[in-house]
């Protein structure tokens, strides 16, 4: 029996990050914020001096990444979320970071990962899929509050205009792009607090669990 996975997709600031470790929480699963791998490579090849234009450059970072460190605030800022998403356009990338992300969705009994392609790419069997949005304005009104509490000075004007450009960037690109699988099912959370918004996952997530245990006999 394969474990029970929850894949959580979405664009920046719509909540899914939260969604997922409270979904994480309320199972006992653990949880893989898929974002901080592509944040990292972006970070790390900066930090080299390397160009986040060249494929082979931004794939040498990602297949030498120690994955088990990933708790550097440097990682959370506006800047490397901007360099995670040029990285992410590139395929040698994607496929440097496709194991780890594999084998973390087949722990056992369950795990919950999220990011953008986790649905359509890295766990197209997941029983359990939600695709979490919001508004632009109100994604990055959020975001806005997230980057100034971290006592990043940036204007809500700058983020709206970064949201809109991952956005695009994210759902343009060839390689695994952004976009919600077939089966995924859909939470907008424009007009949700983050407790509303998890209690409607936390129900999508349920009835998808009793259609998993029937199917598992
Ligand atoms: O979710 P987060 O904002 O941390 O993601 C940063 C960037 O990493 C995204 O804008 C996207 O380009 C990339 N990403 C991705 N696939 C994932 C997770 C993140 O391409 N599964």
């Amino acid at each position: 029996m394969n474990g029970f996975v929850i894949a959580v997709d979405g664009p920046a600031a719509s909540g899914k990050g939260t969604i997922a470790v409270r979904l994480g929480a309320l199972w006992g699963y653990p949880v893989l914020d898929t974002g901080l791998l592509y944040r990292a490579v972006g970070v790390g090849l900066q930090r080299a001096g390397g160009d986040l234009d060249s494929e082979a450059a931004a794939a040498a970072v990602a297949r030498s990444l120690d994955l088990s460190h990933l708790e550097d605030p440097a990682l959370r800022t506006r800047a490397a979320g901007e360099a995670a998403s040029r990285v992410a356009v590139h395929d040698d990338v994607r496929r440097a970071l496709l194991d780890f992300q594999r084998a973390f969705a087949a722990r056992e009994p369950g795990a919950v990962l999220d990011g953008r392609d986790i649905g359509t790419v890295i766990a197209p069997a997941a029983p359990a899929k939600l695709y979490v949005t919001a508004t632009p304005e109100v994604r990055a009104d959020r975001r806005w509050k997230q980057l100034t509490g971290q006592g990043e000075a940036v204007t809500y004007d700058d983020i709206l205009a970064d949201i809109r450009r991952r956005d695009e960037r994210d759902g343009g690109r060839e390689s695994a792009p952004m976009r919600p699988a077939d089966d995924a099912v859909l939470l907008d959370t424009t007009e949700m607090t983050i407790e509303a918004a998890t209690d409607a996952a936390r129900r999508i997530v349920e009835a998808a669990r009793a259609r998993w245990e029937r199917s598992q006999g």
